[in-house]
């Protein structure tokens, strides 16, 4: 069998274009334009290039994409001051800081990344990383989903396939999207209606005993560990859908946490890197800086 290809790049564009739109709306409406702005501390290169795209698609958005640059010295009480002044800022409706935060960072101490995300205001989290939005997806009653595994409900919504009543294996438990990848498609009802949604979901991380067999039983496998191609063909359920979330260099090339070549004569359909889930995190990240702009006109 040779899977189908899950274009992630085709259906963030599509979103993207939809976002565009429902912002010239909410500005023909009388609402302000929405801003999103993005804190970046020192001088990764990754990380700087990820703002960049950022930015570049917002403004294509129609949004007010800036980027905050802070040196890697600065100190955690001038960065939690700098993410309160925009939490005050009512022209500034979402934050983001980007991460990873600089290891030697806050002048060789480095930074409490929780203590940071902590402070971005709910209303402005467009990441969904604090801990009342956190807590509001756990319940069940979102307000801002987490960008990737939004995207991943998107692209599976879209591509018109369905996880209800399925066996849903995440590999991987970070807070950014393992875990609130498993509780969205645990959930009964998701963003995109009950069929990306009801499965019967397992969280395996590295002290799955036999993450091989528990692989094997998925009718969809979520590979997000950032290990390169550490998902093998022989790991894969003949038919299964699989999304891979890892971003991983290896040499000159990009390569996800699936052997992609081997996955792909197995699986029914499969992400590609790049070119999956990349790109749909900028596209919910845009959905959800409008919703920010939206809820901070009510409030
Ligand atoms: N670094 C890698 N992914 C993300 C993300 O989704 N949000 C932020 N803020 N930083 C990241």
């Amino acid at each position: 069998m040779t899977a189908d290809l899950l274009d992630g790049k085709r259906v963030a564009s599509e979103i993207r274009a939809e976002v565009a739109e429902k912002v010239r709306q909410f500005v023909r409406d009388g609402g302000p334009q929405p801003c999103l702005t993005a804190v970046l501390v020192g001088e990764d290169p990754a990380s700087q290039v990820y703002v960049r795209n950022k930015s570049r698609a917002c403004e294509k958005a129609g949004i007010d994409g800036r980027t905050l640059r802070l040196d890697a010295e600065t100190s955690q009480q001038e960065l939690l001051e700098t993410i309160q002044t925009l939490n005050d800022d009512p022209g500034v409706h979402g934050i983001l800081v980007q991460l990873p935060l600089p290891v030697g960072g806050n002048q060789g101490k480095g930074f409490d990344e929780r203590a940071i995300l902590d402070t971005v205001a709910p209303l402005k989290d467009v990441d969904a990383f604090s801990p009342v939005n956190v807590g509001l997806l756990m319940q069940g009653r979102p307000r801002f989903l987490p960008c990737t595994p939004h995207g991943i409900v998107q692209l599976l919504h879209r591509c018109n396939l369905s996880v209800a009543g399925k066996h849903v294996v995440v590999v991987g438990r970070s807070d950014i999207v393992g875990k609130p990848m498993a509780m969205m498609l645990a959930q009964r009802d998701g963003s995109c209606g009950s069929e990306i949604a009801n499965a019967t979901v397992t969280l395996a991380h590295s002290r799955t005993a036999d993450l091989k067999s528990v692989c094997k039983t998925a009718d969809c496998l979520i590979a997000a560990v950032g290990v390169p191609e550490m998902i093998r063909g022989d790991m894969i359920r003949e038919g299964a859908i699989v999304i891979d979330v890892g971003i991983n260099r290896v040499g000159d090339k990009l390569v996800g946490d699936v052997a992609f070549d081997e996955a792909s004569k197995i699986a029914s359909a499969i992400t590609p890197v790049p070119g999956g889930v990349g790109p749909l995190t900028i596209a919910m990240l845009l959905h959800n800086t409008l919703l920010a702009a939206k809820l901070q006109i009510q409030s």
